[in-house]
Formats: C-alpha cells, sequence, structure tokens
C-alpha cells in the first residue's frame, strides 16, 4: 500500500483529485467507485470546478456507490443517492442513467442485493474511492465481515450510528440498517483510493497501515490489494511510527 501525508485537508483533496482525474482521462468510459460521508466532500468540489473550469466529460462514465441507508429513498435529504446528486452528479454532467446504487426501499431485500452484486460484475470499478471509520470499517462492513463478503444488508454498529448522527437531526432518526458492497466487491476494484482526514481516525489509519490484517479491521484487508494508495492529513497520520 502506497501511503501519502498530506499536510492539510485542502492538499488531501487535490492529490486524491489528482488521481481520479488521471482515471477519467486515461478512460472516458472508466467506472468510478464512490463513496459518501465527509471525507470526499473536497475531492467532489475539485471535480465539479474542473468540470465547469475544464469541461472533463463525464458523459460516458459510470459510477456505482458503496452504500445506501435501508428505508431511504433518493427523495430524501438524508439519502446516499440524494448526496451524490447534490455534492456530484448535479455538477458533472453525469447522465443519471449511468450512476448506480443500492435501492434503500427495496421491499425484498435478497433481491436487491443479488442484483447488485450481478451489476458489479458487469461494471468492474477502474477505481474505487472510500474512506475510513473511526472504527475501521470501510464502506458499511463493520467490524467482523468476512473478507469473502459481497453486498449485503448490515446493522449499523453504535459507534457508526453515533459518528453519522451530527448529519441527522436526532439520533434516533440515524437508520439502523444499511445495503453495503462486501469486502470481495471492493477488493475486486483494478484501483482503490482511501481518504482518510482528522484525528478521529488516526487509530484507525494505524490499524490499516501498521496494525495486523483481520476482520476486526475490516479496511486492513487493503493491504492485500495490488493497487492501493492511501492519503492522510498529518492528524489522521499523527499516531504513525
Ligand atoms: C460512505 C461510507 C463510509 C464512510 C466512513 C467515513 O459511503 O461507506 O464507510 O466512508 O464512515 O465517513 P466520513 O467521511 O463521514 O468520516
Amino acid at each position: 500500500m502506497k501511503v501519502i501525508v498530506a499536510k492539510d485537508y485542502e492538499e488531501l483533496s487535490e492529490r486524491a483529485f489528482e488521481i481520479m482525474k488521471a482515471v477519467v482521462q486515461n478512460n472516458p468510459q472508466a467506472v468510478l467507485g464512490l463513496a459518501t460521508g465527509s471525507t470526499p466532500l473536497g475531492l467532489y468540489q475539485k471535480m465539479v470546478k474542473d468540470h465547469e473550469r475544464e469541461g472533463t466529460s463525464y458523459q460516458k462514465i459510470r459510477t456505482v456507490n458503496l452504500d445506501e441507508y435501508a428505508g431511504l429513498g433518493p427523495e430524501n435529504d438524508q439519502s446516499y443517492a440524494y448526496f451524490m446528486k447534490k455534492n456530484l452528479f448535479d455538477g458533472i454532467g453525469i447522465p443519471p442513467e449511468n450512476t448506480h446504487i443500492e435501492n434503500g426501499l427495496a421491499g425484498d431485500t435478497e433481491a436487491e442485493c443479488a442484483r447488485y452484486n450481478a451489476l458489479l460484475s458487469d461494471l468492474r470499478q477502474d477505481i474505487q474511492l472510500l474512506g475510513i471509520g473511526s472504527n475501521g470499517h470501510i464502506a458499511f462492513n463493520e467490524p467482523g465481515t468476512p473478507f469473502s463478503s459481497e453486498t449485503h444488508v448490515v446493522e449499523l454498529a453504535e459507534s457508526t450510528i453515533r459518528d453519522n448522527s451530527r448529519l441527522f437531526e436526532r439520533e434516533e432518526d440515524v437508520p439502523r440498517r444499511a445495503f453495503t458492497m462486501g469486502l470481495k466487491n471492493i477488493m475486486n476494484a483494478e484501483k482503490i483510493l482511501v481518504l482518510a482526514n482528522g484525528a478521529n481516525k488516526a487509530k484507525a489509519v494505524r490499524g490499516l497501515v501498521e496494525g495486523e490484517i483481520t476482520e476486526r479491521l475490516p479496511a486492513s484487508v487493503l493491504r492485500m490489494h495490488p493497487d492501493c494508495t492511501l492519503i492522510v492529513d498529518e492528524d489522521a497520520a499523527s499516531l504513525l511510527s
């Protein structure tokens, strides 16, 4: 795993943008695996600005997102579908039919997971972008998730519900279940780009870079990927030896 320490969030977002832009330029039909959350927002803003100023085209790009809350549809402003539309898709002119995410409203969750797994085998990610949870989760693969997992429905860990409650009016409003790509779906990507900023990620980052490769720290699976880059700011890197 290649580790880049950026001095701050701005530099982290710029380095991530350079990597993402190279993928889009090399292959205008690339499949981008995308993430939600606070971490990629700086990168998404740079992609939008670049599209506006330089005209980088997303007409033929396809995207697959990591995860979605169960019970929330794309019209709900807390859904990840809504987040992606607002923070990236509307700003880069990508045709909506080229963007994919699990259907949070699916009644038959098993069928929905099977549909998404089939989609992911057709649309292998040229690059998969990831954030990391303070407990070491990637996507919503919480500690203990098998490395062999594919798309599934998870009960979110209490720590994840707490972390994510900042985005909801009340902690009780955070959905308890979510659809998520599995670790095997993530590892199938050609290239992986992990971003982490802030002191609350330092422990998970240390585990990812220097700890044991174990299902207790789902992100540690990434050390077995042949082309994985981690970009951290100085705060997130503060516990690295
Ligand atoms: C988001 C996702 C999560 C986040 C992680 C970090 O699609 O799958 O794993 O990447 O929880 O979240 P932030 O970036 O908000 O700290």
